[in-house]
């Protein structure tokens, strides 16, 4: 993808009686992977969170979990959820790409949004995390694979391997992402329509290395 989306299009996503086909109801099968295995820790940004799912599950484990989004409506959803729950997310209406402040997160988990930005944008988003992580950090990318059915803005694993790489230690493997499946998609895949199905992802890790 050459140029990022723009927030009125993903806000739409989020209006009532819609629900876009990531916004699956639960965190994601990678995510709690990671968590059960150990490579989530301390104070936890959920960068572009949608309506929450991971900073919720994360939270509600004992992390200190924080989820931003631009979407406005997203953010609206994620505050009603984590009320619902009884869950101790923090969630604040912000933009990946003006991410500034002192080194203050552990752990960056990022399902969905890395891929969604042009390359440019790509740079300039991982440049902030850099800069709001402390050593040691890890970020977790969770992003489509153009090995997949070509739902939504898939990938190669080239972006991640460019973006990553002064100041960080990067590891990349092949994962899934559950999605809603849309109902345009190649029937050649043999997906159901409406229902989730897990798709090829990247799952990058990148730790911070000062
Ligand atoms: C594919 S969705 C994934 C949402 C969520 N992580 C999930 O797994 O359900 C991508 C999200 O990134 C948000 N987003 C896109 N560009 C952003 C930006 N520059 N800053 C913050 N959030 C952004 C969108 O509003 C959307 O909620």
């Amino acid at each position: 993808m050459t140029t990022s989306r723009p927030r009125s299009e993903f806000d739409s996503a989020y209006a009532e009686g819609s629900t876009p086909p990531w916004d699956i109801g639960e965190p994601q099968p990678a995510i709690v992977q990671l968590e059960r295995t150990g490579q989530i820790s301390g104070r936890v940004l959920d960068a572009g969170c949608g309506t929450g799912e991971h900073a919720i599950y994360l939270a509600q484990r004992g992390y200190d979990a924080l989820g931003i989004d631009f979407a406005p409506r997203a953010i609206a959803l994620a505050d009603q959820k984590a009320a619902a729950r009884n869950a101790p997310a923090q969630f604040a209406v912000a933009d990946a790409l003006e991410l500034t402040g002192p080194p203050r997160f552990d752990t960056v988990v990022d399902c969905g949004l890395f891929h969604v930005f042009g390359a440019q944008d790509q740079a300039k988003y991982v440049a902030n995390l850099h800069a709001v992580c402390r050593p040691g950090a890890l970020v977790h990318v969770l992003a489509l694979s153009n090995r997949g059915p070509g739902i939504g803005p898939a990938m190669s694993d080239e972006p991640l391997r460019e973006a990553f790489i002064e100041g960080w230690r990067l590891r990349v493997q092949e994962s899934t992402l559950r999605v809603l499946v849309p109902p345009d998609t190649d029937p050649a895949w043999g997906l159901t329509p409406n229902q989730p199905a897990d798709i090829p992802a990247w799952l990058a890790t990148a730790e911070h290395v000062g």
